[in-house]
């Protein structure tokens, strides 16, 4: 559920026509209901009640807006983050960085000495070189580093092949087969205290049931690792729950997945641990856009050009994802109409022969489900510089990040002398 909803036949974001916004702002404009990121964060919260105690980590690189993580943070989320850059902006946030866990495959060592600096809750070690280097480089200073170890328990989950992330194939993770005895060897050296495993197998997941057997495999390592002589005191199931996308489309619920998750983790007494992001995130945004005009071609569906693009919104151009789109003032017509933005490549393509509100020149509308995986995936392509988001709550709303025009953007580009 989210509190995007015509009032008077109107779009509002809670209490706030879009109109409004977009006249204050202009149009590509990000648009997020903090009513919408609470209500979220609380129902995952009360899903996994059953767990006692369970830690929960916002997948920053899903929305690293520092004011959704300002409100996830108040929410008593903490981050999972991939880069110096995410902990950076969760720290600026004000979430302690004893909240925050580490993941990534590519942690290079000035990001391991400033996490460790920092005082960073967790490091999920993707690989034995990696735990290797950042045994070493804790050592030297020092400190020990809180670690847990990432397996890839070669599961489909079934998503797209761009987001799966636990088959033997993709890069994340060590081989759960050689998890135990690399778990001992890691958990032997001086600058590491091994606490547990990381497991994350796929995004946006519309069935649980490989979920179950991933962590059911987290289970059997568990115990074999204790049989090992090993010690295990968390385990950290990742993200990966999917939202849905389509009006009326079904997904897992929270409290299905939290069901599950207690059935299955029965027994493993450890803290558990969760870096959840679309599920959050996904349904508290969307892109408010406006139409630039209707170009009519005989024959065929009219392409209607709005002013977002693939480089404010990727996910239909990267995955061949779908958003709803929505006119934000709609009049019952309907049309079908293939929707498309302004840049200079056919993968500007946000639907092809999509049934959807008739809209017009100058008409308002909203690409839906934009809050995850969405402005924090922008890049200025065809120079057309990055949108600003707004936060609204209630009959309030803020801009959280100012629009960012082309010229700042080249303005950090140099013609060097001897081209002068
Ligand atoms: N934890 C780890 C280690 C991850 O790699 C991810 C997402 C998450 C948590 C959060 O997963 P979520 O709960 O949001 O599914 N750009 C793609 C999604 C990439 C997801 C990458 N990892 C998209 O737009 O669909």
């Amino acid at each position: 559920m989210d509190h995007f909803r015509l009032i008077d036949g109107v779009l509002h974001a809670e209490d706030v026509p879009l109109p409004a916004i977009a006249a204050a702002v202009g149009t590509p404009v990000y648009v997020y209901s903090r009513a919408t990121l609470e209500r979220h964060a609380r129902v995952f919260r009360e899903a996994l009640a059953p767990l006692g105690d369970p830690h929960l980590a916002f997948a920053v690189k899903s929305n690293p807006n520092l004011a959704v993580l300002r409100v996830l943070q108040r929410e008593g989320y903490g981050a999972d983050v991939v880069s110096r850059g995410e902990m950076e902006r969760a720290l600026a946030a004000g979430i302690p960085a004893s909240e925050i866990v580490f993941s990534g495959v590519g942690k290079t060592a000035a990001e391991m000495v400033a996490a460790l600096d920092a005082g960073i809750g967790q490091f999920n070690i993707e690989s034995e070189e990696e735990g290797l280097e950042l045994a070493e480089i804790a050592a030297a200073r020092g400190t020990i580093a809180s670690c847990a170890l990432r397996v890839n328990p070669d599961i489909d989950a079934g998503t797209h092949e761009k987001i799966s992330t636990g088959k033997r194939d993709n890069k994340f993770g060590v081989p759960i087969d050689q998890a135990v005895a690399m778990y001992a060897r890691l958990s032997a050296l001086p600058g590491l205290a091994m606490r547990g495993f990381a497991m994350h197998i796929g995004s946006q997941l519309s069935d649980l049931a490989p979920l179950e057997a991933a962590f059911t495999r987290m289970g059997e390592l568990i115990a074999a690792t204790r049989a090992n002589g090993g010690t295990v005191t968390h385990a950290d199931l990742g993200g990966g729950i999917g939202v849905p996308y389509k009006a009326g489309e079904v997904m897992p619920s929270p409290a299905e997945y939290g069901t599950m998750v207690a059935r299955v983790s029965q027994g493993w007494d450890v803290r558990m641990m969760f870096e959840p992001g679309r599920v959050i995130a996904g349904n508290a945004g969307v892109l408010l856009t406006q139409v630039i005009r209707v170009k009519r071609n005989t024959n065929r569906d009219p392409f209607v050009i709005v002013d977002a693009a693939m480089n404010d919104l990727a996910r239909p151009a990267l995955y061949g994802a779908w958003h709803d789109f929505d006119a934000v003032a709609p009049n019952g017509a309907r049309m079908t109409a293939n929707i498309v933005g302004p840049i200079c490549e056919t993968g500007d393509t946000f639907a092809m022969g999509r049934e959807m509100d008739a809209v017009e020149a100058g008409d308002l509308a909203v690409f839906r489900t934009a809050g995850a995986y969405g402005a924090t995936m922008a890049s200025s392509y065809n120079s057309r510089g990055f949108v600003p988001e707004v936060l609204v709550d209630g009959d309030k709303w803020a801009v959280v990040a100012d629009r960012i025009p082309a010229e700042q953007i080249y303005a950090a580009e140099r013609v060097p002398d001897w081209l002068a």
